[in-house]
């Protein structure tokens, strides 16, 4: 099955010529694809003065507009489809808390290669034909469950399609089954591995030997946190519904040096989120993404509003991207200092007196901006300290509220962590 040494198949290991030149072919294909079939993209690129034939080079892809979450919105449901509505397979749908939702679709061959990506990926991670993978990540319109689900399958994986929540039922299945692979998002791995231990079982005994953690912002922390609870290798993966859902990067478990982008279905671009200026390799930025292959909704310089940065391959000749600071859309600024919520995550992950789990309450008194940290810990001098360390190393200071163990709401998918009350 596997076509190198090293990866799922021989690309991920190719030469960078050989890369660069089979994505300046695709994204040819596909800039042409969606100006022939998509109208929003034509009037867009009439309106920026560019044609599909102005691309020569990868570097000229900078000249194409961008696409915003808000566009999918306006042409919802099918708007953006460059296939007859009659070859998509499958829609999934955005979480979108407010407005209309976003709704994506994919042919069967968009189906198909998300299944192959996804597969490479649980590769990466160390995961193999005949391991048994237990899916605990929901299924329905999140991209998550089906796509872990059919990705497990695509390597000839074993699977148990668990979905979220059930956290008792998660637990039995993990016991009984003795899956190899856990596929969850980080907040909801620490959930179980909790569980575990009320059951009085020590989470380190488990069959479970590699965690795929993703679909939220998480930090090395965390990480270090989940691999000593449960004794596994875990590893990040990254996707977006809008692109095409988990998968479009995933890090290898020989290096865990942040995902590796499969470069040969996604062009990564890394730009100022207030300019849009394309920004050099190393530079912090939002993430966005060009798809190369994709059939039902291409899509151009989509603006993910993630922010990191790109760096070179190490475990593949693919470049990878940097652990995901944060959404431009979760970034606190508390009086003019911006804070993420994975940098108060990193603290309390540090402190053993602390457990992992937390909310970030904003609030304003008299004109002035407050943060109230929430989180499970018995000893009032841990308080103490980390609001210490938060006003040293972040620079803000933070009241901190002592809760006690198990009293926070636990997630059951993505972890809500930031409560703005300042409207
Ligand atoms: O969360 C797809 C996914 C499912 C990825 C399972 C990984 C595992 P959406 O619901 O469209 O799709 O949310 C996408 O989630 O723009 C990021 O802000 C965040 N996100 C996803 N993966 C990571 C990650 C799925 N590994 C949004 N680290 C993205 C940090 C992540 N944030």
């Amino acid at each position: 099955m596997a076509k190198s040494v090293k990866g799922f198949d021989a690309i991920e290991t190719a030469s960078r010529d050989k890369i660069a030149s089979l994505q300046l072919a695709r994204l040819r294909k596909t800039l042409a694809r969606v100006y022939e079939r998509v109208p929003f993209y034509r009037e867009a690129f009439k309106r920026a003065g560019v044609h599909p034939r102005d691309l020569r080079d990868l570097g000229d892809l900078r000249r194409f507009p961008f696409t915003i979450k808000d566009d999918l919105r306006q042409n919802y449901p099918f708007g953006l489809l460059a296939t007859p509505r009659t070859d998509v397979v499958r829609v999934h749908a955005s979480s979108g808390t407010t407005g209309t939702p976003t709704v994506v679709a994919y042919t069967r061959a968009d189906i198909a290669t998300w299944s192959d990506l996804v597969a490479r990926s649980i590769y990466a991670a160390g995961g193999r034909q005949g391991d048994i993978v237990h899916v605990a990540y929901g299924y329905g319109l999140f991209t998550g469950g089906l796509g872990a689900h059919y990705g497990a399958e695509r390597l000839g994986c074993t699977v148990i399609p668990m979905s979220g929540g059930q956290t008792e039922k998660q637990a039995k299945f993990i016991t009984d089954l003795k899956p190899d692979i856990i596929m969850v998002t980080p907040s909801y791995m620490v959930a179980l591995g909790e569980t575990f231990r009320r059951q009085g079982v020590d989470p380190r005994e488990t069959s479970l030997r590699i965690g795929i953690h993703g679909a939220e912002p998480w930090s090395n922390e965390m990480r270090r946190e989940i691999e000593s609870m449960f004794g596994i290798d875990a590893v990040d993966i990254y996707g977006l519904s809008e692109v095409m859902g988990p998968g479009v990067a995933s890090e290898c478990v020989e290096s865990k040096d942040g995902p590796t982008i499969w470069e040969d279905h996604f062009y990564p671009e890394i730009v100022d989120p207030v300019s849009g200026e394309p920004l050099p390799d190393g530079s912090f930025g939002e993430l966005v993404f060009t798809s190369l292959t994709k059939e039902a909704l291409p899509i151009i310089r989509y603006r993910t509003r993630d922010l990191t940065r790109l760096l070179p391959g190490t475990a593949r000749t693919m470049r990878r991207m940097d652990r995901i600071s944060g959404r431009t859309d979760d970034m606190m600024i508390i009086r003019g200092v911006n804070v993420f919520p994975t940098q108060i995550e990193e603290l309390i992950c540090q402190d053993e007196r602390l457990s992992p789990h937390y909310e970030l309450h904003l609030s304003r008194e008299r004109a002035l901006d407050e943060l109230l940290v929430r989180v499970e810990g018995e000893a009032p001098e841990a308080a103490d300290d980390l609001s210490a360390r938060i006003k040293d190393l972040i620079g803000v200071s933070a009241k901190i509220e002592l809760m006690p163990t198990g009293s926070l709401a636990r997630s059951e998918g993505k972890a809500k962590r930031v409560f703005d009350h300042r409207n």
